[in-house]
């Protein structure tokens, strides 16, 4: 069975590379915008494979770690810090002039083994986290995603190993120690579905219009922009970039990808699939460029390829298995 399926694959494979898409020319993404466009990179992946890095190096301007910077890899045990894969990325940003994006400090997911069973002090355990990793790259990362998806949908708290330890305050803290450790740096909230969902992105806003109010830095938010070929609706979208504009902060759209829906183990798009998918692109990027210049921090694809994907099933990035450009790479240079 297995055989029989992984024949398909790369049947699917093959098939797929034969593809052809009218293709547009190679000039970079980001000098068809007026605003920052970037890419998550995954650090082996930028180390071996020549197709990918070609496609960071000239098509973005600035840069996320899609886990190199969590909490799981940067502090795999208690007593030892893991630069090698940040030390790598920093490094590589440098040599090609990329803004780099932190993310993240602050997060339910993605933590180490030890953590479930610290029984010191939680305060500190978070203050030496954020010290040391934002005060290592304190003259390289330009900005960082302090705090992960803190929210409930209904626009509560959600219940995390911080807020268990640390309460309410752990988001206050959290900024504080990211912003003694790097003054200059941009500091952001993340979350999913604050393009989608009013009471949850009302939430994520009071909390941290209240903070700012007390005098906490907080520049901006990231709204992930996970989302399909027909939802969020493009008003939506528009509608809840602008309320964050207006409430005075940064707008990153911080993890962007559009999603199709697609069966099982399908490794390429119709043609019909893929203009959809292409327009859903232009009309978000058009979107963006219409806020207000001064709250426009960027948009972030969520990778390289639809091989390369976090839901790979989706077929929701830019480029194809085989490294090709999509219509929807086109249609993200449309905009000028
Ligand atoms: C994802 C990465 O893309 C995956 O490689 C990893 O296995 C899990 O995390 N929201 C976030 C990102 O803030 O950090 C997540 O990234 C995707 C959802």
């Amino acid at each position: 069975m297995k055989k029989i399926s992984l024949y398909f694959s790369l049947f699917s494979l093959l098939s797929c590379s034969k593809q052809t898409f009218t293709a547009c020319d190679q000039s970079s993404i980001y000098s068809h915008a007026t605003f920052p466009v970037g890419v998550a990179v995954d650090v082996s992946e930028l180390k071996t494979n020549s197709q990918y890095r070609s496609i960071v190096i000239n098509q973005f301007n600035s840069i996320t770690a899609e886990n190199a910077f969590k909490f799981l890899h940067v502090q795999p045990d208690i007593n030892r810090y893991d630069w090698e894969e940040t030390d790598y990325l920093v490094d590589f940003a440098k040599q090609y002039n990329k803004r780099l994006h932190g993310h993240t400090l602050v997060w339910h997911s993605q933590l180490p083994s030890w953590i479930y069973g610290f029984t010191g002090n939680w305060k500190e355990l978070l203050r030496d986290h954020i010290t040391q990793e934002v005060g290592r790259y304190k003259q390289d990362i330009f900005s960082w995603d302090v705090v992960n998806e803190a929210f409930n949908e209904d626009g509560t708290l959600r219940s995390t190993i911080w807020l268990d330890h640390l309460g309410v305050d752990y988001i206050r803290l959290a900024f504080e120690f990211a912003h003694t450790a790097n003054l200059e740096a941009k500091l952001f909230y993340n979350d999913y579905n604050l393009e989608s969902n009013p009471a949850k992105l009302k939430g994520v806003i009071d909390f941290l219009t209240h903070l700012k109010a007390s005098g906490i830095q907080i520049d901006g938010i990231g709204m992930q922009m996970h989302i399909t070929n027909t939802f969020p609706s493009i008003n939506q979208v528009a509608e809840a970039s602008k309320t964050i504009a207006d409430a005075g902060f940064l707008v990153h759209f911080s993890e962007m990808d559009v999603y199709m829906n697609t069966a099982d183990g399908k490794t390429f798009l119709s043609k019909s699939e893929l203009q959809e998918q292409a327009n859903r692109y232009a009309s978000v990027f058009t979107t963006y460029s219409q806020l207000n210049e001064k709250n426009q921090f960027g948009i972030t694809i969520w990778g390289v390829s639809d091989a390369d994907s976090w839901i790979p099933a989706g077929l929701p990035l830019l480029f194809d298995y085989s490294y090709e450009q999509k219509p929807a790479y086109c249609a993200c240079k449309s905009l000028k």
